[in-house]
């Protein structure tokens, strides 16, 4: 019988963890639930609020909260981690001073992205290391982004077993699945890229490859990327890619709108919160939906079932590239089909790269892999090279001030700087 922490539990959608859980009781069976948050306020309203929600749906599973990693990690079977260190203020930040240079402000993508990782990966360090202490054995299933980065932090730093999530890999299949009615399990692709960079092709219906036709069906669901450019290209971009194929009126979108997405969220987190503290409220908040990271339970649900019940799932995950991208480095986290059981996640071979995108996955993994290394060392000069690195940086004369204007806005969650 399983016991499971949610780290960072005070997230909104903790609630969606639970239901999965519930809806797979039968197959992964949890005796326990440990929610865990430095944010006591909204750790108490979301234990109260999932005790009933449990109840609501008939869940039987013990569910307490605490602040102390040891007695939540202590005897834990997966440890799930969804942290935003500095909340979705420090996302405001990542959002709007890049625009002020021109640049694309967004919370995992571009200069946003590197320093959502600045801030999250010593943390997540800490965590791995109580995990090491105190549940060695456990898997981490993390869901903190930037994932691709945070997954090679911990795999450079600590002795865990780490699976880095982000549901952005599912997404073609359920894609495909509702544009051409079938079910997800008869449909495979190749997988090739990093989290939020990343681009699938050789799609198949069981077993036989989808038709012109079909993927003309599929691409329509990708709504950020020009639909003209996909055909042209003839892959299955990742929604983020957008930043890349079309920065110039993206950054001018970004700047045109009125409120960030990190300022929206907080406006919808007060209303998501005021329904998990109303006490008569027993069930999901349908404001929940305008999150983004739905299908996350899903995924981290679909991890931990392959690992518990030794199944053999196909599934998209971060793992260390370890030969499977010939034009990567061993260590480099990428995202990848995998093969997942007992033993984790097994990459799959990719027989060929599509030549045109090589050179930018490329790019954005040299930066991703230098970006690691300064949040790890709080080496300046490294983050620098990580910045001007970035294809969607590049400028050292933007990326110099630019780095010292992120780096005063953010220094309340940088210690390592
Ligand atoms: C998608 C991405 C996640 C991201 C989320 C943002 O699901 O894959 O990595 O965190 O969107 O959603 P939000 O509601 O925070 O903008
Ligand atoms: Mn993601």
């Amino acid at each position: 019988n399983l016991k499971i922490a949610i780290v960072g539990a005070g997230s909104s959608y903790t609630p969606e963890l639970i239901e999965g859980l519930s809806q797979h009781r039968k197959t992964l069976p949890v005796k326990e639930i440990v929610l865990l948050d430095i944010n006591e306020e909204r750790l108490g309203i979301m234990e109260g609020f999932v005790k009933r929600y449990i109840q609501h749906l008939n869940y039987d599973v013990k569910v307490w909260s605490t602040t102390s990693r040891e007695e939540a990690f202590t005897g834990a079977d997966f440890i799930s981690t969804q942290i935003r260190v500095g909340g979705n203020k420090a996302r405001i930040n990542d959002e709007k001073i890049p625009l002020k240079y021109g640049l694309i402000g967004q919370e995992t993508t571009g200069v946003g992205g590197m320093f959502n990782a600045l801030r999250v990966i010593p943390v997540m360090i800490e965590i791995a290391k109580d995990v090491e202490k105190y549940c060695p054995d456990a898997w981490i299933i993390n869901y903190s982004n930037p994932t691709g980065l945070v997954t090679e932090a911990l795999n450079k730093i600590c002795n865990v077993k780490i699976a880095g999530l982000c549901a952005g890999g599912m997404r073609p299949r359920w894609w495909a699945s509702e544009a051409l009615d079938v079910p997800e399990e008869k449909i495979y692709y190749d997988y090739l890229g990093l989290n939020h960079m990343n681009f699938t092709y050789h799609m198949t219906i069981d077993g036989r490859p989808i038709t012109d036709e079909e993927f003309s069906q599929v691409i329509k669901k990708c709504t950020t990327v020009s639909q003209e450019w996909m055909e042209t290209l003839h892959l299955i971009p990742s929604q983020y890619t957008q930043y890349y194929f079309h920065t110039k009126e993206r950054v001018q979108q970004l700047k045109e709108q009125d409120k960030t997405r990190g300022e929206a969220i907080l406006e919808l987190e007060k209303q998501i919160f005021r329904e998990y503290a109303d006490e008569s409220n027993n069930d999901k908040p349908k404001t929940l939906a305008k999150r983004g990271g739905g299908g996350y339970s899903k995924v981290a649900i679909g991890v931990m079932d392959a690992i518990y019940n030794d199944t053999g799932k196909w599934m998209v995950i971060n793992v260390a590239n370890n030969g499977t991208v010939r034009f990567l480095d061993d260590d480099a986290v990428i995202e990848t089909a995998c093969y997942v059981s007992k033993n984790g996640m097994q990459p799959l071979t990719i027989p060929d790269y599509p030549k045109t995108v090589v050179g930018l996955i490329s790019a954005v993994k040299t930066y991703e892999s230098l970006a690691v290394e300064a949040a790890i060392t709080g080496n300046k000069d490294i983050a620098l090279q990580a910045l001007v690195a970035h294809p969607l940086v590049r400028d050292y004369d933007i990326a110099k001030p630019l780095l010292e204007e992120m780096l005063e806005a953010h220094r309340d969650y940088l210690p390592q700087f």
